[in-house]
């Protein structure tokens, strides 16, 4: 450790088209379960709520389905718009639709929003639904990524940096969330905590899987040290990580746990 103090760095994750189909491909990958939940049909009006690089947007798209992706990301809504969608940028908690879409869906992306956030974003959805209109979803859920995040928060606290409090992200607990789904004014048909161990892909030239993850998911908070800090940070982390997610056929496992509900307006 060469300095005991965080760089000022701007706070937030930072997303790369590029790095997250090289690592990240895997979370389009595993959401084939919420897909078949929302069972897109042809002619339908499909809101897809952080629509990343645009890769499940398409898959829905292809149903026949007419999708309208949003994102935060202008990186990934050039990804996505290479794919030819239908993309918008907005944050979730800022939707500008009335009314306009028989289901909304998303994956992987509520968690990156604050959970102060979420009543102003399930308002927004409610309104971007038709009436009857379902709202089928999944998110990192209560306990999702917990070694990884303890390790983290355990390897930054010595530079005075919280990483829980600075990853600004929520993993809802099932009633938590079906009790703001209810105050939204949907109707929850089901809500339910799924793990989810999932493989790490390989790093680019042989990088250890772990470090790509740190580097691809938690740059936000890495990016406060200075550059030798950060590379001492990441390898702490693995090895705290080592003897818990990664087995004797030298394979990294993440702790996913998903909360995956349907819901109807
Ligand atoms: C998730 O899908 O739960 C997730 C993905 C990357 C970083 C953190 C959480």
């Amino acid at each position: 450790m060469t300095n005991q103090s965080p760089v000022q760095a701007p706070a937030g994750q930072i997303w790369n088209a590029q790095a997250y189909a090289a690592s990240g491909r895997f979370v389009a990958t595993l959401a084939a379960d919420v897909v078949a939940l929302l069972a897109p049909q042809a002619g339908e009006r499909i809101l897809d709520l952080g629509c990343g690089d645009g890769a499940l947007t398409e898959q829905i798209a292809a149903t026949g389905a007419l999708v309208t992706g949003v994102d935060n990301s202008s990186a990934m809504l050039a990804a996505a718009r290479e794919r030819h969608l239908h993309v918008e940028q907005c944050s979730i908690d800022a939707l500008p639709f009335q009314q306009e879409f028989d289901a909304v869906f998303s994956n992987a992306a509520l968690h990156w929003l604050p959970a102060p956030k979420h009543p102003a974003a399930l308002a927004c959805i409610h309104r971007a639904l038709l009436p009857g209109g379902r709202f089928v979803a999944e998110m990192g859920g209560q306990g999702n990524i917990a070694a990884i995040r303890t390790a983290l928060r355990a390897v930054l606290a010595p530079f005075a940096i919280d990483a829980e409090a600075h990853s600004e992200s929520f993993y809802p607990a099932p009633a938590v969330y079906r009790r703001m789904l209810e105050a939204a004014g949907f109707t929850v048909q089901s809500i339910d905590l799924i793990p989810r161990p999932t493989p790490l892909p390989a790093g680019p030239d042989g990088a250890d899987p772990m470090a790509t993850w740190l580097n691809t998911f938690r740059n936000g908070v890495l990016d406060r040290l200075a550059p030798a800090d950060r590379t001492a940070a990441i390898e702490r982390t693995v090895s705290l990580l080592k003897p818990i997610l990664y087995d004797r056929d030298g394979n990294w496992t993440a702790d996913y746990v998903r909360l995956r509900f349907q819901a109807t307006k």
